[in-house]
C-alpha cells in the first residue's frame, strides 16, 4: 500500500488527530527506509494485499462481547494496550484516543494455536506452496493467531535446520514457535537437542513413516524418548508402521493400482494402530509423556484411550481434515481431484470422522491440528503414474477454526469455552505457554477473535488466501463467522480484509517442562521401589 493509503487507514482508525500524526511520525521513516523486500520478491499471498503494513491503534477495547476462556465464560469487556490485554472486567470506561470494538452478541476469544503445520517445507522433492508469510497470512484470516511449525534437521544437523527454519520465519506476520524432527542419532544429535531446548524448542518429533527419508526405527526411538525426558522434552510421533507401507505399496503396484487409491489401499488403519501402540508402549517403558500427531483412525484413537484410561500421559492430537472429512474422494476419477486429498496417515473411510470427533468430545483427544502441507495441483501431479510419488499433504491452517465450530460446537457436541480450549488453550498448556497465549486474561498476549454466531461462512479456494490452488474443503457453508482476528494488540483481519506486513511476527520460545512432566520423578521412584531387587544373595560355596 502506498504511504497515502497508508495514513488514510490509519486516520480512519481514530478520530483523534494528534494522535494519528504521532503514529504516523513513528512508522513513516521506517517505512521510507526500508521497503519490503518481500513484496519486492514477489511473495505475498495475494495480488493485491502484498505489503500492506496498517498499525492499529495501541489501544484497543472490545466492548459488550461474551468473553470465553476454557475455564469460563461471561459478558465483559476487554481492554488492550501495546499488544497485551490489561483489563477484562464488565464495565471499562476509556477515553477517546482508544478504538472501540462493539462485540454485543458475539463471542471473544483467544486465537487459534495450531500445533501442526509444515510451512516451506522440502517434502517428495518439492517444497510446500505456503511460506512463512502466505500460511500465516490465511492461518489470521481464519482466526488463527499461533502456529508451531516442524523444523527439519539437514543432513540430521538440529543445528543447520534450526538456522534455515529461522531464514524461512523472517517473513512471518504471527508468532510461532517450532518442533524439531529427530532423523539420525548420535552423540551430536544428542547433545543439539539440548541445544534446542536452549532456544526455545520443547518437543522433539519422530517419523515412524517415510521409509528411506524422515523414518527412524524402534532403537532411534527408544534412544529419543529416553533424551525427551530428561530435558523435559515432549516427545511427538507420526505413527505409522513404514516397513509394512513399503510392503503394501509394491503390493498395490503389483497389483496395477497406480492412482492415489493406492495410497489409502497400501496403508490401512491398523498400521496406524500398531505403530500407535508400539510408541505408546515404548513411552511408558521410558516413562515420559507422548504426543501422538494426526491421529485418523479409530485404531489409532483407541490405543490412545486405552492408554489414558490405564494412566499413561498421551495425547492425542486430531486435525480438521481428519473429522471433516472421509477418504471416498481418493477414489474420484480425475486424479487431480483425487490427489488433492492424499495425506498421511491418509484420510479415512467414513465412520473414522465421526469416531474422531467423539473422541474429542468425550476428552479422548485433546487439541485439533492441521497439518497444513499444501502442493498445487502441479506439485499433485508429479505422480500421475505413481502415487508413491504424490506429494503428500492436504490444507487446513485458515479452515479449522471456522470448521471445529462448524462440526462440534453448531452440532452440540461441545461447548464454547470446549471449542476455546481444544483450538487454543490445551496446545499453550501441553507446549508451555500458557497464559501468555491460549487465555484472554490481564497480562496475556492481545491474541483473540471474535465470532459471530449468527453470520455464516464459505470455503472455496477462489477466495481462500493460502498460495494452494485448490481446498480440500472445498464448498463447505457453516455457521459461526470469524469477522475479527487481533494479533498481539493488532487488527489484522476485520471487514473480510488483512492487514499484515512480513517481518512483524515473533518466535516464541517454549521452555521444557510442561505441566504433562510434574510428578513423573514419583512414578519413577515407585517403580524402583517396586522391583524388589537385586536380590541379596549368599555365596555359593559349591
Ligand atoms: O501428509 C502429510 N501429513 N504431510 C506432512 C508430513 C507429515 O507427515 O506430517
Ligand atoms: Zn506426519
Ligand atoms: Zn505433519
Amino acid at each position: 500500500m502506498p504511504l497515502n493509503g497508508l495514513v488514510l487507514s490509519i486516520m480512519a482508525f481514530t478520530s483523534f488527530f494528534l494522535f494519528s500524526s504521532l503514529i504516523i511520525a513513528a512508522i513513516a521513516p521506517s517505512l521510507h527506509a526500508q521497503p519490503n523486500q518481500f513484496c519486492e520478491a514477489g511473495i505475498g499471498y495475494g495480488d493485491s494485499s502484498c505489503g500492506d503494513s496498517i498499525p492499529s491503534s495501541s489501544k484497543l477495547l472490545i466492548k459488550g462481547g461474551t468473553v470465553v476462556n476454557a475455564h469460563h465464560q461471561q459478558i465483559a469487556d476487554v481492554y488492550i494496550e501495546d499488544g497485551l490485554i490489561v483489563a477484562v472486567n464488565p464495565t471499562i470506561t476509556v477515553g477517546d484516543e482508544v478504538r472501540v470494538i462493539d462485540a454485543t452478541g458475539k463471542f471473544v476469544m483467544p486465537g487459534g494455536i495450531d500445533p501442526h503445520t509444515h510451512l516451506e517445507f522440502e517434502f517428495m522433492n518439492t517444497v510446500t506452496k505456503d511460506d512463512f508469510f502466505s500460511g500465516q497470512a490465511a492461518a489470521l484470516a481464519g482466526g488463527t493467531t499461533m502456529h508451531i511449525d516442524f523444523a527439519i534437521p539437514i543432513d540430521g544437523s538440529l543445528t543447520a535446520g534450526f538456522e534455515a527454519y529461522e531464514k524461512k520465519a523472517q517473513k512471518s506476520c504471527m508468532d510461532y514457535g517450532f518442533h524439531m524432527a529427530i532423523t539420525k542419532w548420535d552423540e551430536t544429535v544428542a547433545r543439539e537437542m539440548e541445544l534446542m531446548v536452549e532456544k526455545g524448542i520443547n518437543s522433539f518429533k519422530f517419523f515412524m513413516a517415510y521409509k528411506g527419508a524422515l523414518m527412524i526405527g524402534d532403537e532411534l526411538l527408544l534412544q529419543g524418548l529416553k533424551k525427551c525426558k530428561s530435558l523435559g522434552a515432549l516427545a511427538m510421533v507420526h505413527a505409522e508402521n513404514g516397513d509394512a507401507i513399503d510392503e503394501g505399496q509394491k503390493k498395490m503396484i503389483e497389483l496395477g493400482i497406480t492412482g492415489p487409491e493406492g495410497h489409502a489401499l497400501s496403508r490401512p488403519p491398523v498400521l496406524e494402530g500398531e505403530a500407535t501402540a508400539r510408541a505408546i508402549r515404548l513411552a511408558d517403558f521410558v516413562n515420559t509423556p507422548l504426543y501422538v500427531v494426526h491421529v485418523m483412525s479409530i485404531d489409532a484413537m483407541e490405543e490412545i484411550a486405552k492408554a489414558r484410561t490405564s494412566g499413561q500421559r498421551v495425547i492425542g492430537e486430531p486435525i480438521v481434515s481428519g473429522l471433516a472429512l472421509d477418504g471416498s474422494w481418493l477414489w474420484h476419477p480425475d486424479f487431480v481431484t483425487a490427489a488433492k486429498y492424499l495425506m498421511s496417515p491418509p484420510i479415512r473411510k467414513q465412520g473414522h470422522d465421526k469416531a474422531l470427533q467423539a473422541a474429542l468430545a468425550t476428552g479422548v483427544l485433546q487439541l485439533v491440528g492441521t497439518d497444513h502441507c499444501v502442493f498445487n495441483s502441479t506439485q499433485k501431479s508429479l505422480g500421475i503414474d505413481d502415487f508413491r510419488k504424490i506429494p503428500n499433504g492436504v490444507n487446513g491452517i485458515e479452515e479449522r477454526m471456522h470448521l471445529v465450530w462448524d462440526i462440534m460446537v453448531e452440532s452440540g457436541q461441545i461447548s464454547v469455552t470446549d471449542y476455546v480450549r481444544l483450538t487454543s488453550t490445551e496446545c499453550a498448556r501441553i507446549f508451555n505457554i500458557y497464559p501468555r497465549k491460549g487465555a484472554i486474561l490481564p497480562g496475556s498476549d492481545a491474541d483473540i477473535i471474535i465470532l459471530n454466531p449468527n453470520s455464516s461462512f464459505e470455503v472455496t479456494a477462489k477466495s481462500h488466501h493460502s498460495r494452494v490452488d485448490t481446498n480440500v474443503f472445498e464448498g463447505w457453508r457453516g455457521k459461526g463467522k470469524i469477522e475479527v482476528t487481533i494479533s498481539r494488540g493488532r487488527v489484522v483481519w476485520e471487514n473480510n480484509e488483512l492487514k499484515v506486513a512480513p517481518g512483524t511476527g515473533r518466535y516464541i520460545e517454549m521452555s521444557p517442562f510442561s505441566y504433562l512432566f510434574d510428578g513423573l520423578d514419583k512414578k519413577d521412584a515407585s517403580y524402583l521401589n517396586s522391583l524388589q531387587a537385586p536380590v541379596k544373595r549368599a555365596k555359593s560355596t559349591a
